[in-house]
């Protein structure tokens, strides 16, 4: 009855925990990546103010309303130093959905495309769905790009994908590594596929460096990339995809069969947010600075808990050092010490000791107390 590809597609890690989190009384989730803060309400309120604008209840154009196009591209050339013309911008009802128009777009059935890992889950997934295989390669031990590597699988496949910063492992994918990467794909016909999601959530003084800047391979480069965390509207579902103007041309067929636009009233919202962005962001980003040093800081007290590298986006991704098999220990959390974080597995088979904790979804006071329940951990 069902497709063989869907049942053989792994669970979402984040729901069979959450929900069993969610009824557990008492029980703090740092599970979700989904940020505690909001837009101000004085833009909120401007937005509802003309909601009878019929503009508000219609399809936009496929793409996307120009002025937030517009305003996405200028943000590439301002910030990046990267010309981009809105004709290279699809704006899409999130990230999610851009990933997978732009796989569509890209790939046939028994294709192959490198997935970093530990990756973003629903990249992996996405590949599932799509019945094309990927080749999982860890990042190295320090938490680099395998580039041997990479080199080593390139001429099979028809993407690889990079996920910078990274989700689950908060870690920066730096300049260099991206030139030397660059280097391993000029002459060849391989697309680089790049979420930065979280491009503005560094920390430690460490630099967001955007894949939009390798131009000497500009027409092989994807960039994703969300509003649901710039400006802590992942419920308005607005997302976009960075790509050459012949892409974004061929891809609208799958927009166009999808989710034909994001929805018209959170494109308007984040054409508000981005005029104001400026001072908002960095607000925002202000605040996840602060969780991000609280909670590193109570991670080092946690004995059972081994760091890895964590400078960005929104979570910790450390080595569990209990003899405890790592998804019951994920379930004793929930049960007896009342806090959800995400089993490694979901995010690749090399990283199946490893744990998940967001630090987004709650302020420092939750985190503070989150963090004493972990380390009274019994094992
Ligand atoms: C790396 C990454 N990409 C995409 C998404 C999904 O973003 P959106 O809400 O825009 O679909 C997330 C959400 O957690 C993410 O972490």
């Amino acid at each position: 009855m069902y497709s063989k590809r869907v049942i053989s597609t792994q669970d979402p890690p984040l729901v069979k925990l959450g929900n069993i989190a969610s009824k557990t009384s008492n029980c703090i989730s740092l599970g979700q990546g989904a940020p505690y803060y909001q837009p101000p309400k004085q833009i909120l309120e401007n937005i509802i103010h003309n909601i009878e604008d019929p503009l508000y209840h219609r399809y936009t154009p496929d793409p996307g309303l120009y002025e937030l196009r517009k305003l996405v591209a200028d943000k590439y050339q301002q910030e990046y130093g990267v010309y981009t013309d809105y004709n290279q911008i699809m704006i899409t009802p999130g990230a999610n959905q851009a990933f997978i128009n732009c796989l569509i777009s890209i790939v046939d059935e028994g294709d192959s495309i490198i997935l970093i890992s530990p990756y973003y889950f629903n990249h992996e997934m996405a590949a599932n769905l799509l019945n094309i295989h990927t080749i999982n390669i860890p990042l190295s031990k320090e938490f680099m790009l395998p580039l041997d590597q990479i080199a080593f699988h390139l001429p099979k496949v028809k993407a690889i994908v990079i996920v910078n910063p990274g989700n689950p492992s908060g870690n920066v994918i730096s300049r260099q590594e991206l030139q030397h990467l660059e280097e391993l794909l000029i002459d060849t016909n391989v697309w680089l596929i790049s979420d930065e999601t979280y491009e503005y959530f560094t920390y430690n003084n460490i630099k967001h460096f955007s894949a939009s800047s390798l131009q000497r391979i500009k027409d092989q480069v994807i960039i994703i990339s969300s509003f649901s965390k710039t400006f802590g509207i992942p419920g308005w579902r607005v997302g976009y995809y960075h790509a050459p103007n012949d892409f974004i041309t061929i891809s609208t067929k799958v927009q166009d069969t999808t989710g034909i636009c994001a929805p018209a009233i959170s494109q308007i919202l984040v054409i508000e947010l981005l005029r104001s962005h400026k001072y908002l962001i960095s607000d925002f980003v202000n605040i996840m600075k602060k969780n991000h040093e609280l909670a590193v800081d109570l991670l080092a007290e946690i004995h059972w808990l081994e760091a890895t590298p964590s400078n960005a986006a929104y979570y910790l991704f450390p080595h569990q050092l209990t003899s405890m098999d790592t998804e019951k220990l994920a379930m004793k959390l929930i049960t007896d010490y009342g806090v959800y974080i995400v089993p490694g597995i979901g995010f690749g088979r090399d990283w199946s000791n490893y744990l998940r904790i967001s630090f987004a979804n709650v302020d420092e006071e939750t985190i503070q107390e989150a963090f004493s329940r972990l380390k009274s951990l019994k094992y």
